[in-house]
């Protein structure tokens, strides 16, 4: 038999981390995990983990890292993705050109399945340059490498995440939380470990089964943002009480002219980007009749207290 080798891009960040746990947990018969971080090796995390892990410091916007790292493999999956543009990194770079680089790689090599994360809401015609360099990036990754899998979750959640937490901390310091636009966007947040346990269910899986396709992955809840502000200050323990202040989206912009400035200034990371706030407009729901975690196997956790119990002093 072949030996089984999965090279993960993005392993490093929050559902790559998940992802490898995962992996771990399950036992899955690959003999080396691969991964590539523009990051020096010292990552605590990996110290945790029972697994063959290769490390390769590069960018995946180098060919030639891309290459490296996919050399041998029979399994990849890439994670990578970015919140704002960066001196080194735009959307169309990370969310485009790489993936038709490493869908070309995967073509001309010994990969059998490539997953690919992509994210709800991508689409050619969205204002947001992040959906629109997310929809490219799936278009390349299927017809470049047509077995190609998509995944396209809704907000992730989970104890390391971005979403939750950055609203947790704001509201232990400030006694009113924005809703940008009012609030009423809807969302569909899925826990991370069903994410990660997608990505591994569409590793094992035949290509006939899972190969050209596209799943759209949410949580059993649709919630507005006002809505899933609320959950989290009822959640959070101690529960909090803070006042939930409508911003409407042009005055959202505005204050992220200024956070923006202070990025390209100063390299403070933006709490709220142009961007995002075209994203705000519009929901970021499973549309009806996609593929979506259920024809994966996997019943989506609900968002509850359990599942928020790592808000807390
Ligand atoms: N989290 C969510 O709510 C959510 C929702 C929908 C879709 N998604 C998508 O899911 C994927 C994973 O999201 P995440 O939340 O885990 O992201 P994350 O925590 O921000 O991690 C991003 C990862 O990308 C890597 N990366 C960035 N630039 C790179 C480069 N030039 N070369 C190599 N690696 C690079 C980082 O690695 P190093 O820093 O170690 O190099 C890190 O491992 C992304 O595509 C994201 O768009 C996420």
């Amino acid at each position: 038999m072949n030996q089984r080798i999965v090279t993960v891009f993005g392993a490093t960040g929050f559902i790559g981390r998940e992802f490898l746990r995962c992996l771990d947990r399950e036992k899955r018969d690959f003999s080396v995990v691969r991964i590539l971080s523009r990051k020096n090796k010292d990552i605590s995390f990996l110290e945790d983990l029972n697994l063959n892990i290769e490390y390769i410091q590069g960018s995946i916007t180098s060919q030639k890292d891309v290459e490296t790292a996919i050399k041998g493999a029979s399994h990849v999956v890439n994670l990578v993705g970015i919140l704002y543009p960066t001196r080194n990194s735009s959307f169309d770079s990370i969310h485009h050109e790489s993936v038709k680089n490493i869908a070309r790689i995967c073509n001309s090599g010994s990969v059998q399945q490539f997953v690919h994360i992509s994210a709800l809401g991508s689409s050619l015609d969205s204002s947001s340059e992040y959906a629109r360099t997310k929809a490219l990036g799936e278009k390349a990754a299927l017809s470049l490498f047509p077995q190609s899998t998509v995944l396209k979750p809704s907000i992730v959640y989970g104890p390391e995440d971005d979403f939750f937490n950055r609203f947790y901390r704001m509201a232990k310091i400030s006694p009113v939380l924005p809703l940008v636009g009012g609030g009423q966007t809807q969302f569909q947040p899925v826990y991370v470990s069903d994410v990660a346990q997608a990505i591994l269910v569409c590793l094992d899986e035949k290509q006939s089964v899972v190969g050209g396709k596209v799943y759209e992955l949410g949580g059993p809840h649709v919630k507005t943002f006002r809505q899933l502000l609320r959950l989290m200050l009822r959640y959070s323990d101690p529960p909090l009480k803070r006042l939930l202040v409508p911003m409407p989206f042009w005055l959202a912009k505005t204050q992220s002219i200024v956070f923006e400035l202070a990025h390209q200034l100063f390299g403070v990371a933006p709490m709220l980007t142009m961007d995002q706030v075209e994203l705000l407009k519009t929901d970021n729901i499973v549309t009806a009749g996609s593929l979506n975690l259920l024809d994966l196997g996997i019943t989506p956790k609900k968002l509850s207290k359990d599942t928020l119990s790592y808000l807390k002093s």
